[in-house]
Parts: structure tokens; C-alpha cells; sequence
């Protein structure tokens, strides 16, 4: 009886004892491989900027070569990863790099397909880079670019009817002419996903913010931001209004597109000289024979944008936007310059320029790189593990206030009413 113990106690402890030596052996398998993943990687963004940078039929033709070389070198990797025990390892580092490895993203897809997808991607992205439109008084005169031709009157024009030509123009061009290599992109974008044990490409761009509950954080940042968007759409277009009119800028409809000095509306600066406080505009009549143009199941507007149409991810962009403002308030009161008890230090006039304090917190998180999950990267900065709009209503709190009374004031509605037009006719 003892005898058994003593022996299966031995085979327990030399398992144990191959797991600890194969994890030290996994160590040094990583330290290889991320040095020659820096090197292939590196490859493959030089070609992807070559055709970014100078879209035509050689360097699309490069980057989609050397997309495929990595992609099957991480095919060979995924398969070589399999022989460790990573599940079972100690360190979290270690198995959060093979769990990350383990990923074959697009890489998972029969060779045939990889291929498909590449085309169907870098066929939209060629797409949108090349879009030319007519102009708008000389329908002879069809070589206008999005750069700069397009945004230059998207951005300076004050004429509706013209921006809604380039607007209509351009998203009928750059979006519904892709529609079939875009409903391409989706099926075999799901077929990765499922190959990769995921439901949705969108659980797959999820899984990398490595956060159960991320959604449910996105959610709290609408409903902390929307008080504030609320009264800045009121507002702008309550000082829309007062210049198109109201047969342009209905009085409880959406905010039209093409009017917001963007080709996405995703940035109002350009129209800053409408919509700012002062000078007052004077209101200018337009002619009541403009009905809207509806859109339709016919339309497809998503590749419109260069981010649908090169396959990036997006939520990046609303994560970045929102959590600068916890950087930068945490920041504040690390550098001694924001104190909510004290009015002579408003969150809106600090300056943390030369602040060891708030130096030594940026470094501290950008150090870790992608060495850990991003709530342990913000921890290291400000002891915070979730983001939050808190801070960025807090700086905008002031103008919420200045807002709110204006557009009691001016009698303006707050919310609209949804609609299927994007712009009027
Ligand atoms: C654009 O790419 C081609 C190769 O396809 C190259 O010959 C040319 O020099 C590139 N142009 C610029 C401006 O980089
Ligand atoms: C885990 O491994 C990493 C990378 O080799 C190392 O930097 C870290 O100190 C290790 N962690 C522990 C707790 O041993
Ligand atoms: C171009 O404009 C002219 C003059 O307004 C018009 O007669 C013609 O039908 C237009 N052509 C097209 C293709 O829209
Ligand atoms: C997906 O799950 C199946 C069945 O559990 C498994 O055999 C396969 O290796 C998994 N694929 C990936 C990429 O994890």
C-alpha cells in the first residue's frame, strides 16, 4: 500500500516536474518566436503602407502575397503551440501569449477563401481610395476626388442642394458599389469566426478588449455622455435652422448629414462658423420646392466609410475619444492643476506640462505595452480598471449648463424623431 503512494506520489511529482521544465522551455520558444513575429510583422506593415500610401495593382498585389506568407506562417505556429501544455502553466503572462497565439483570426480559413477575403477587402479598400465624382455645375466634369476636391466643398460650401449632390455622389459610389464584395466580406468574415470557435466576427473583435464586461461598459458611457449630446444637437440644430430654415432642418428630425461640414458628420468644426455662440447668422430663405431623399434597402452606406471598407475595427475610436478624458483628469489631479473643491481649478484649464507625477503615471502603464490586458495597463495609471464617461461629462459640464439654459431660452427641442431620409433634396 505504501509502495503505491510512494509511487504514484513520484509520478505526480516528475509530471509536475515536466510541466515546470516544459514551461521554461515555452519561455524560451517565445522569446524566439515574438523575435521573429517583430520581423515578419514589420514585412507586412511596410507592404500594407506601400499600398496605403500608393494604391495600384503591384503593391496590392505585394501586400496581399506577403498577408498570405504570414497568415500560413501563424497556420504552422498554431499548429506547433498545440504541442505545449499551456492551459496548465503557472504564469499568466506565459499562457495569455499562447492563448493569443492560439488565434488564427482570418488565418483559419481554407486557402481558397484567405484568398477570396483578401480580394473582397483590398477590392473595397481600392474602391474608396479611387472614387471620383462629378461636379456639381458641370456634369461633364466627372474627376473629382475625395481628396481634396470633394471634402474641400464638403467643408466650405453653405449651398444645400450642392452638398447634397456631393454627399449622394459619393456614398452611392464608395458604398452601394461594393455591395457584393462587402456581402462577401461578412459571410467569410462569420466562416472565421466560427472556424475560431467564435458565434460572430463582432464576438471575435470583442474577445480582444480580453473583458467580460465590456459592452455593458460601452452602455454606461452613452447614457454618462448623452445629457450632453442632447443639448449640443438641440443646439446646433436650433443655429442650423436659423440659416437653412426649416425646409432643410426640420424642427424635431435628425441633424441632415451633409450639412455638419464632414462626409461621415463625424466631426463639426468646419461649420464652426454656424453654430458658435456668436456672431449671430442672419437666417437665410430657401426655397420651399426642396422633398427628402429617402434612403432605401437599395442604398448601402456602410463601406462609405474607409474603416467598413478596409476591414478596422472601429471601437477603437469611440474607446480612444472617451477614456483621453480619464487620462487627462487623472492626470490633472496628479499634477496638482484640477481640484473639484476648488473653482480657481477647473478641470478645463489645467496643464500638466512638466508634472513628474503625471509623467511617472504614463509611464508606468505605456511600459507594459501589450504585456497585459488594458485594465491592468489603466490600473497602472490612475488605479482605475474600467472606463467611463464620467470624465469626459465633467469636463463638458460647463457647456452642458451654458446649453441647457440657451436652448430653454430659445424654446429648442431636445431629442428627434427617427427618420429613413439622410438628406434633403
Ligand atoms: C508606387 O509604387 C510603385 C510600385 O508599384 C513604385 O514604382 C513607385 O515608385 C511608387 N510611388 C511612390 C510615390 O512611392
Ligand atoms: C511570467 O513571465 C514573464 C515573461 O517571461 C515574466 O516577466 C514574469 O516575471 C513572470 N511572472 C511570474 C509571476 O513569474
Ligand atoms: C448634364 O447637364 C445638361 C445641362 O444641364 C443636361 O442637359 C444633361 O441631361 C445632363 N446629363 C446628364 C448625364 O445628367
Ligand atoms: C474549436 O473547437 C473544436 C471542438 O472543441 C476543437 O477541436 C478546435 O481545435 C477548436 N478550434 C480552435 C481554433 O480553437
Amino acid at each position: 500500500m505504501m509502495k503505491l503512494i510512494c509511487v504514484a506520489l513520484v509520478a505526480m511529482l516528475s509530471l509536475t516536474h515536466a510541466l515546470v521544465k516544459e514551461e521554461i522551455q515555452a519561455k524560451e520558444y517565445l522569446e524566439n518566436l515574438n523575435k521573429e513575429l517583430a520581423r515578419r510583422t514589420n514585412i507586412e506593415t511596410e507592404a500594407s503602407w506601400a499600398y496605403g500610401s500608393n494604391v495600384n495593382e503591384e503593391n496590392e498585389k505585394r501586400k496581399n502575397e506577403v498577408s498570405a506568407e504570414l497568415a500560413k506562417f501563424m497556420k504552422e505556429v498554431s499548429v506547433d503551440i498545440q504541442k505545449f501544455n499551456w492551459r496548465s502553466y503557472q504564469n499568466e503572462d506565459i499562457k495569455r501569449q499562447f492563448k493569443s497565439l492560439s488565434k488564427l483570426g482570418y488565418a483559419a480559413l481554407p486557402e481558397a477563401d484567405y484568398a477570396e477575403f483578401l480580394e473582397a477587402v483590398s477590392s473595397m479598400e481600392s474602391n474608396f481610395a479611387k472614387v471620383k465624382v462629378c461636379d456639381y455645375k458641370d456634369n461633364t466634369k466627372c474627376d473629382l476626388s475625395l481628396e481634396p476636391e470633394i471634402e474641400e466643398v464638403i467643408t466650405k460650401s453653405r449651398d444645400p442642394e450642392e452638398l447634397k449632390h456631393y454627399w449622394v455622389q459619393f456614398y452611392a459610389k464608395a458604398g452601394t458599389a461594393v455591395r457584393p464584395q462587402f456581402e462577401r466580406y461578412v459571410e467569410l468574415n462569420t466562416k472565421a469566426a466560427k472556424l475560431n470557435n467564435f458565434t460572430s466576427g463582432a464576438e471575435v473583435w470583442l474577445d480582444e478588449y480580453e473583458d467580460e464586461t465590456f459592452e455593458k461598459q460601452l452602455e454606461d458611457i452613452f447614457a454618462e455622455i448623452r445629457p450632453l449630446y442632447e443639448q449640443v444637437h438641440g443646439y446646433v440644430r436650433y443655429r442650423l435652422r436659423k440659416h437653412y430654415g426649416d425646409a432643410v432642418v426640420p424642427e424635431k428630425g435628425p441633424l441632415p448629414m451633409h450639412l455638419l461640414g464632414n462626409m461621415w458628420a463625424q466631426k463639426w468644426s468646419a461649420i464652426a462658423d454656424l453654430v458658435s455662440p456668436f456672431p449671430d447668422k442672419p437666417i437665410v430663405d430657401v426655397t420651399a420646392e426642396m422633398p427628402p431623399v429617402v434612403r432605401t434597402e437599395k442604398d448601402f452606406d456602410a463601406p462609405a466609410k474607409y474603416h467598413i471598407s478596409a476591414d478596422v475595427e472601429y471601437l477603437r475610436y469611440l474607446v480612444s475619444f472617451i477614456i483621453q478624458f480619464q487620462f487627462y483628469k487623472s492626470a490633472c489631479i496628479k499634477a496638482g492643476q484640477y481640484d473639484p473643491k476648488n473653482p480657481a481649478l477647473p478641470l478645463d484649464n489645467c496643464d500638466i506640462y512638466g508634472s513628474a507625477e503625471a509623467g511617472a503615471a504614463f509611464h508606468n502603464m505605456l511600459s507594459l505595452g501589450a504585456s497585459k490586458p488594458w485594465p491592468d495597463a489603466l490600473e497602472a495609471f490612475n488605479g482605475e480598471r474600467i472606463m467611463s464617461g464620467k470624465a469626459i461629462a465633467e469636463y463638458f459640464e460647463p457647456l452642458r449648463v451654458w446649453l441647457e439654459a440657451e436652448n430653454i431660452k430659445n424654446n429648442v427641442h431636445i431629442g428627434w424623431t427617427a427618420s429613413d431620409k439622410c438628406v434633403s433634396d
